[in-house]
């Protein structure tokens, strides 16, 4: 027997961008789903980035997630570019007056978690989307199976999906899963989990002979580190002597505080962005909708654009019937995509050698990072687009 759900919004992923749009849609009376295949416990344990924006912060306390954000992530005022054998700190506040949060995003996604389940719709977890069917038509529906093989159905007025880069969502958006623009580097990051105290109370990027380092953290106790490696290099094959070296190579004038190497992965990354965002009453978000590279830590901040875009359309349709916001949802949320695409790309470009790079190449891009640290004018650029550009959309937009 399968069994079957019936809801307004049938929201696919139980990541930031997912619960975020089910909170937001909550407050004006809308019901939704959110369905994720991971268990609760996965999810909230799993160690993840987070740099969060100014105005992402707001979204997050102001709309009644929660202030935790504020309260226990660590404000961060500032960040260092290492290069050319020294270092450079772009000052937020003293450039544009703006600050950015370290608070990884597994505790953002507890926030989320605690407001679904405060607010009586608790997402339904281990419940694996097979398809989302009937797009075109007035009740698209997620079909899926449940961890213990149970076949279940949900129903709804719309569905989106929030599921990530391997969206299923995408397959009855796109007409191929690859249908999009994409580009491809020939790096990728070799990250490790550290068992330390942080050396540093900011960010350090660095760019040295040997490629990028970024030395971020995750809280007093587990640091996280970087350096650019080869996309196809095995991550068990590099010894702890030989990262810390790699390191320590991108760092100036401070020795790192070493510990135990209790993760090294490598991170492969590209830049992609959807080529339809929407069909029919199927919308996507997120990382389904686009991916950036992780270098200036835009996804999540950029998955709350597409968030407050949906809301606002959603709002209006399930209030008047009106699909005039739905039908701007694609064109609203691609301003601030591609911006993202942009600046991810830039400074993805900025701070790492490519391996085919000729001596032109490697003293135009100290070049760029003189004529960047040597102006004011483009360190403000550099802040603005670190520290998050005005969302353009408030989280609870007057009705229609
Ligand atoms: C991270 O802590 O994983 C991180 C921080 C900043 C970035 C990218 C990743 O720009």
């Amino acid at each position: 027997m399968t069994t079957s759900i019936r809801t307004q919004v049938a929201i696919l992923g139980a990541g930031p961008a997912g619960l975020l749009l089910a909170h937001l849609l909550h407050k004006a009376g809308i019901d939704s789903v959110v369905i994720d295949e991971k268990s609760r416990d996965d999810i909230e344990n799993t160690v993840k980035a987070g740099i969060v924006e100014s105005p992402a912060a707001a979204v997050l306390a102001e709309s009644g997630v929660s202030d935790r954000v504020y309260r226990e992530g660590m404000k961060h005022d500032g960040i260092e570019f290492h290069f050319d054998g020294h270092a450079h700190r772009f000052d937020f506040q003293d450039l544009v007056g703006k600050s950015v949060y370290l608070y990884p995003q597994q505790e953002v996604l507890k926030d989320l978690i605690a407001a679904r389940i405060r607010d009586g719709a608790p997402p339904l977890f281990e419940h694996r989307a097979d398809a989302v069917l009937d797009a075109e038509s007035d009740q698209p529906r997620i079909v899926g199976t449940t961890a213990t093989g149970e076949p279940f159905e949900i129903r709804a007025d719309v569905v989106v999906g929030a599921d990530g880069s391997g969206s299923i969502a995408r397959n009855a958006v796109s007409s191929t899963r690859r249908d999009g623009y994409f580009r491809e580097y020939p790096f990728a990051w070799f990250g490790v989990l550290v068992e330390a105290p942080p050396t540093f109370d900011e960010l350090i990027y660095s760019r040295s002979e040997e490629g990028f380092v970024l030395i971020s953290t995750r809280d007093q106790k587990v640091q996280r580190m970087y350096f650019q490696c080869d996309p196809l290099t095995d991550a068990a094959s590099v010894s702890d002597a030989e990262i810390w070296d790699r390191l320590q190579a991108g760092v100036h004038g401070t020795d790192l505080i070493q510990g135990t190497i209790f993760r090294k992965d490598v991170l492969r990354f590209r830049s992609f962005v959807a080529h339809e965002l929407r069909k029919g009453k199927v919308f996507l978000m997120g990382d389904a909708a686009h991916t950036v590279p992780p270098t200036g830590a835009k996804g999540m901040n950029l998955a709350i654009s597409d968030v407050l875009w949906l809301n606002q359309a959603l709002r209006s349709f399930f209030a008047s019937g009106s699909e005039e916001l739905m039908n701007a949802y694609p064109e609203n949320a691609l301003k601030r995509i591609w911006k993202a695409q942009h600046f991810s790309y830039w400074m993805t470009s900025l701070m790492h050698l490519a391996p085919d790079a000729s001596e032109f190449d490697t003293r135009r891009g100290l070049g760029e990072l003189a004529l960047l640290t040597e102006s004011r004018s483009a360190q403000q650029a550099l802040a603005e687009s670190y520290t998050g550009w005005d969302y353009g959309v408030a989280f609870d937009p007057p009705g229609p």
